[in-house]
């Protein structure tokens, strides 16, 4: 089974992105055959970035998937801009891409709101560089967040069109979500995800941050009138926080909610604190030995990327081939 997915080089990674994604990463990389991880560094450059910083963030998010368990060896991790076939195949699927669908998409209503000055037409075709993402290695299983679905659908879609009208080339993805932890949610405003772009810090918790941060943003969570530590439609802040411990201690909810049943916020709060300080301490302290090592880093990366692109040149070839651009094969 191929599995592929892509995390975006914004630096300061959240505990959603770890409950979410990377977690589900470090599971496939030993069922991947192979597993393959990419840093969108392409994705990045559509709303608006420093240059100056873009590098450095993907090097920060490569050390924070390192040390959170990804071994270079057993899986493929590699930087977007590297292997130039994803944007050729960008161009090649947008003629296969519904207009009408990527008016569509969520994420792109949500993030043109958001700009002040210019609203990319990058930003606009995001969703067809993400399948050109999957789509040039044939992946079968993307893990990702609940956020992503719509634009997995869309990436599936893509697929089948093409494979209609120029044959079998691609491979229709499939994708995973968690059961549990699909939807990290702000700790502060538990009705919106949890997001590197949230207005304030306050409910972000970040896998770098220090213990103490951690602890004080976890323990002013918002919680829910009532003292009931049980999941409920009209209890997000609670549910939220049991999601979490669930994941972070391998448990069930169901598990969670009996033991803190009739303990009240206060003691299932320092719980949660402590059990995701001790949840992410190991992953801060690895970050930090591989962070300075950049020159390791940026040869993980290349040696990464020309693996990637072995599979990727060859899904290209297949796919100019079907679609007559080019001379013949
Ligand atoms: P990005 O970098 O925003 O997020 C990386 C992963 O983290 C998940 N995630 C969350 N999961 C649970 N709770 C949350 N609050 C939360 N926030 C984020 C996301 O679902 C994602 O899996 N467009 C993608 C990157 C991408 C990609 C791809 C993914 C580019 N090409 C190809 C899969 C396949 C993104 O912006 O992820």
């Amino acid at each position: 089974m191929r599995i592929f997915s892509g995390i975006q080089p914004t630096g300061q990674k959240h505990l959603g992105n770890y409950i979410g994604a990377i977690r589900q990463y470090v599971e496939g990389q030993d069922k991947g055959d192979p597993a393959i991880y990419c840093v969108v560094d392409l994705h990045a450059i559509t709303v608006p970035y420093d240059p100056q910083r873009l590098r450095s963030n993907v090097y920060d998010t490569a050390a924070i998937l390192i040390a959170a368990g990804l071994d270079p060896s057993r899986c493929i991790l590699f930087r977007q801009s590297d292997v130039r076939e994803h944007t050729e195949l960008t161009w090649l699927l947008s003629s296969v891409t519904a207009h009408g669908d990527l008016n569509r998409m969520t994420q792109f209503k949500d993030k043109s709101a958001k700009q002040r000055e210019l609203v990319s037409a990058g930003l606009y075709f995001y969703p067809v560089l993400m399948a050109a993402d999957i789509l040039a290695y044939r992946a079968d299983m993307v893990p990702v967040g609940d956020d992503q679905r719509q634009h997995l659908e869309l990436a599936r879609d893509v697929a089948e069109r093409f494979n209609e009208r120029f044959g079998e080339v691609l491979t229709v993805p499939d994708f995973t979500i968690p059961e549990v932890g699909a939807r990290i949610m702000d700790l502060q405003d538990p009705t919106s995800k949890m997001s590197t772009t949230a207005a304030s810090d306050a409910g972000v918790v970040r896998v770098l941050d220090p213990p103490r941060t951690i602890e004080k943003r976890v323990k002013s969570a918002v919680t829910d009138s009532g003292a009931e530590v049980r999941r409920a439609p009209d209890k997000p802040g609670v549910t939220n926080l049991i999601e979490i411990l669930s994941v972070v201690r391998g448990s069930t909810p169901e598990e969670v909610e009996a033991e803190f049943d009739g303990q009240g916020y206060g003691t299932f709060k320092g719980a949660v604190a402590e059990a995701v300080v001790e949840y992410l301490a190991p992953v801060r302290e690895r970050y930090e030995a591989l962070r300075g090592d950049e020159a390791k880093l940026e040869q993980t990366l290349l040696d990464g990327a020309e693996r990637a692109r072995t599979i990727a040149a060859e899904v290209l070839a297949d796919v100019r081939d079907a679609m007559g651009v080019g001379p013949a094969a």
